[in-house]
């Protein structure tokens, strides 16, 4: 059966990954949890006393230090779901603490410590059966249309609505954007061009799931 990577965005505590989780696991497919990669480096940090009495950050020397940092997932027979590692050690429980949650956007807001996770991210997005949840997972981690696509689909609505386009600049324009929006400092939480969104807001954890499979039901058979 033909597989696909599914990106989930959102807020903290939004339900995103109850919902990935489920999915994932009614699909047979991997679940990453990118936010995990983040506060693990902030529990690395911690350990290397890396944050000052006021909580700044020793960016140099975490910088230097990233190198050593390893991450990865392993299958926790007890709850079938991935654990995340640090350097070998399952840190799944400690990362949750409020010591490393009030920290890990300090963490997150680094340029090279997003360089390094989206690298590893993309990498793991790259066998398919994937379901990634997180921040920037459909915008920087795992885009799914390319620029030249989207630059045609806004050639083709400014055409049909009757306004002069010229495809050249439209697709420049379209590339510079998405240099400045992966570039800049920090990398907030943005809208995929070609996400589907969902308000939770009014919907059982067992209605967002069927949602869900009907939205993946439609990807798969187009
Ligand atoms: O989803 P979470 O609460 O476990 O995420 C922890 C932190 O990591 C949160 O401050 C946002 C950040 N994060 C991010 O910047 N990019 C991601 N892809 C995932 C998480």
């Amino acid at each position: 059966m033909k597989k696909i990577t599914i990106a989930i965005d959102g807020y903290s505590s939004c339900g995103k990954s109850t919902m990935a989780k489920e999915l994932a696991h009614r699909l047979g497919y991997v679940y990453v949890d990118t936010g995990a990669m983040y506060r693990s480096v902030t529990l690395f940090a911690l350990r290397e006393h890396l944050f000052d009495a006021e909580d700044t950050l020793d960016a140099d020397r975490l910088s230097a230090l990233l190198p050593q940092v390893r991450i990865d997932f392993r299958l926790n027979p007890e709850t079938g779901h991935a654990d995340a590692c640090l350097n070998g050690e399952n840190v799944e429980q400690k990362i949750r603490g409020l010591e490393v949650s009030s920290r890990v956007s300090i963490v997150a807001a680094q340029p090279f410590v997003r360089e390094m996770l989206v690298r590893q991210q993309q990498a793991m997005g790259e066998g398919k059966g994937i379901v990634m949840d997180g921040r920037d997972i459909g915008t920087v981690v795992l885009p799914n249309a390319s620029a030249e696509v989207r630059a045609e689909r806004r050639y083709k609505e400014l055409q049909a609505k009757g306004q002069p386009a010229d495809y050249e600049s439209i697709l420049k324009n379209v590339q510079d954007r998405d240099y400045m929006d992966s570039h800049r400092e920090v990398s907030p939480l943005r809208q995929a061009d070609d996400a589907i969104v969902l308000d939770n807001s009014h919907l059982t954890i067992a209605q967002q799931d069927a949602w869900l499979m009907d939205r993946v039901r439609e990807k798969l058979a187009e």
